[in-house]
């Protein structure tokens, strides 16, 4: 059987909901204190044993491209002063792990960025992350979770997280095969964006999967769908007809980094789980209790 070794982090889209600073930084720059979030996810991939990265950017995002690179002057000048700790900062990519960037030329939707990366996939399975969800793993990371279900089932995988009703329509939605309540189930269906009165459930995909390069038979020829995007969803759902499909219910803590509450709620529970930084968030929390 293929090892999951490849993975895939979409980062071309405009940021709309992070204007205006995202006319001129990219949303995957973002920082939750001093970690832009797409170091968050790299870390989830490499963490899940990936040593190959694609990311997939857009013009003008050339600044991820700098960040993750090498900054010889800044490396020289920290190491003649003497600051290894900061220079520590600088080298966290492991040297066995790649990262290339390929350009979506145009945003029609993540299926079509998903596309982009076919060359670099060749006929191997890989996981895909998409930087809007940030996951805490409970024990693992998720995309390990993922990638360890893919290597019981040899097929394609996604991470699920129960939704309330109200949010049913701002996720692809899983149609399980059978009504059993295990985390693994097989599914006979996915749907993007549903009404929540016609969704098959609440079993929501949260930004998370291991696919098989099959996906790209679907992708190529795959019609515009919800919000006239190019809807991986929907070629998930065609890949059903040749191949299983497998919704895994992720262990963890999810933020949802494409809403300010998502954004707020990760940078204060990454405070407090700082040693140096958890006692002034606890007093800066208190001291607002009165407000
Ligand atoms: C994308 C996917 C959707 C998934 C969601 C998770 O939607 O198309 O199936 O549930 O990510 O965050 P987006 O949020 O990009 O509209």
């Amino acid at each position: 059987m293929n090892k999951v070794t490849k993975a895939v982090i979409p980062a071309a889209g405009f940021g709309t909901r992070f204007l205006p600073f995202t006319k001129a930084v990219p949303k995957e720059m973002l920082p939750i204190i001093d970690t832009p979030t797409i170091e968050y996810i790299v870390k989830e991939a490499i963490e899940s044993g990936i040593k190959d990265i694609l990311i997939i950017i857009s013009e003008g995002k050339e600044c991820i491209k700098t960040y993750f690179g090498k900054n010889g002057d800044l490396e020289q000048f920290l190491t003649e002063k003497g600051k290894t700790q900061e220079v520590s900062l600088l080298k966290r990519i492991p040297s066995d792990v790649r990262i290339s960037y390929i350009y979506q030329k145009e945003q029609l939707g993540l299926g079509h960025a998903v596309l982009c990366a076919k060359e670099f996939i060749g006929n191997e399975p890989f996981a895909l992350l998409l930087g809007d969800d940030l996951y805490v793993g409970e024990e693992e990371p998720v995309t390990k979770q993922l990638i360890q279900a893919f290597e019981k089932t040899n097929s394609t995988i996604l991470g699920t997280l129960e939704v309330a009703k109200e949010d049913i329509s701002k996720y692809g939605i899983c149609s399980p095969k059978e009504k059993k309540m295990d985390r693994l189930v097989e599914l006979n269906g996915v749907i993007e964006k549903p009404k929540a009165e016609e969704a098959p459930s609440n079993l929501a995909i949260g930004g998370r999967y291991v696919l098989t390069s099959t996906i790209f038979k679907y992708l190529q020829s795959q019609q515009r769908g919800a919000g006239g995007e190019i809807q991986l969803t929907d070629s998930i759902m065609r890949l059903m007809v040749e191949e299983k499909v497998y919704s895994l219910a992720v262990a963890g803590k999810r933020y949802d980094l494409g809403s300010k509450k998502g954004f707020l709620e990760a940078t204060v529970d990454f405070a407090l789980k700082r040693e140096d930084l958890k006692p002034i968030t606890e007093d800066i929390l208190n001291n607002k209790k009165g407000l």
